[in-house]
């Protein structure tokens, strides 16, 4: 079964054919980063203009690259939301127009779900599973009886006020990195922890560290950085940044073995854009390690944690439910327990 899947949530346009639920055909990704360098942040307006021009470039890119046609497709995948309206307006009406005319059936997908399933290309992770999803608007965790389609899903925990990428990105912009900041942090706070390997990372505050949950707050250590740079205005940038990423990291990390040690799951996927982050994926690794559970520790390639639409056509594909054109609409509001 070929899906040509679609993803629009945010200020990338990808479109992706995935050959039954595990090989990418192809994976196309447009993104209008170098627009929004320009304004410091994502402008609603200026994303969806770009991607109103791009999508449909970006679906013949896929499918010439896969070397398929229509009459190869069996399904049409798009994300419906959460996301930015404008935006996944694009996606979906597309997505919508494409079903009509090629009389394909279409799969609405949550674009929060999808992050997750990065973790199901060319693999199987085991259920139950405890699912994280951090990426630049939602820290979520989530227990997974099996695939949503068929099995519970629970919502464990998620930030009361910044999600993790949102605050690499804010903290980022304090430090004068243009957007999207969040990957420069991680990659300046890595160079000088090369640098500087015995340097103590205990600067700023693990926001909710002992709270015994599953939910996150950011946005008080974003004021401590702010304090920190008014106090000492000729701070070294890097060892801020590496002690951003420090503290962002270790609350991630101890949540996360939290939630393995409470419900003993077969696997953890972690997901999202910040599951790119060269820290939280080696030092979850040691931790899970060192707990000793039988758990397995899933981390998609670091290409696919940000976001495409290949992980929207697996997801489509674990959750088979054909629908017609006319019942999809895209759903900004979307949380991650809904299909
Ligand atoms: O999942 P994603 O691509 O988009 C959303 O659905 O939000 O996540 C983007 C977020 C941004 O906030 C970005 O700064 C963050 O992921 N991010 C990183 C890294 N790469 C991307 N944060 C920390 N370290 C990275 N290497
Ligand atoms: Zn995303």
């Amino acid at each position: 079964m070929n899906i040509l899947a679609i993803e629009t949530s945010c200020d990338e346009t990808g479109a992706a054919v995935i050959k039954n639920g595990n090989t990418i055909l192809s994976n196309v990704v447009a993104t209008s980063q170098a627009l929004h360098a320009k304004t410091g942040g994502i402008i609603p307006e200026t994303a969806a203009r770009q991607q109103l021009s791009s999508i449909h470039p970006v679906i013949d890119e896929a499918m010439t690259f896969a070397q398929v046609t229509k009459n190869d497709i069996d399904a049409i995948a798009v994300t419906i939301g959460p996301g930015l309206i404008g935006s996944l307006l694009v996606g979906v009406e597309t997505a919508k127009t494409l079903s009509y005319l090629w009389k394909k059936p279409l799969i609405p997908v949550n674009h929060l779900l999808g992050h997750v399933y990065a973790n199901f290309i060319n693999n199987s992770p085991k259920f139950p599973a405890i699912a994280l999803v951090v990426s630049g608007g939602h820290t979520d965790m989530i227990y997974l009886e099996g695939h949503p389609i068929t099995a519970k899903v629970k919502l464990l925990g998620s930030t009361q006020d910044d999600a993790a990428g949102e605050a690499f990105d804010k903290i980022a912009r304090l430090l004068g990195l243009p957007y999207p900041g969040g990957p420069k942090l991680a990659q300046m706070a890595d160079v000088y922890l090369k640098n500087n390997p015995q340097v103590k990372l205990d600067l700023f505050p693990r926001p909710l560290f002992n709270s015994n949950d599953f939910n996150f707050s950011f946005s008080g250590l974003k004021t401590a950085v702010r304090n920190y740079l008014k106090n000492v205005p000729d701070a070294d940038k890097s060892f801020v940044a590496a002690q951003v990423q420090a503290a962002v990291v270790d609350v991630i990390v101890k949540k996360s073995t939290f939630a393995l040690e409470k419900y003993r799951p077969s696997s953890f996927l972690l997901a999202g854009g910040v599951a790119a982050n060269n820290m939280l994926r080696k030092n979850l690794g040691y931790s899970i390690e060192n707990i000793g559970r039988s758990s397995q520790l899933h981390i998609p390639l670091v290409n696919l944690c940000t976001d495409n639409a290949a992980y929207i056509g697996v997801c489509a594909f674990y959750n088979y439910r054909p629908y017609s054109w006319k019942k999809i609409a895209a759903n900004p509001e979307l949380t991650i327990v809904e299909l």
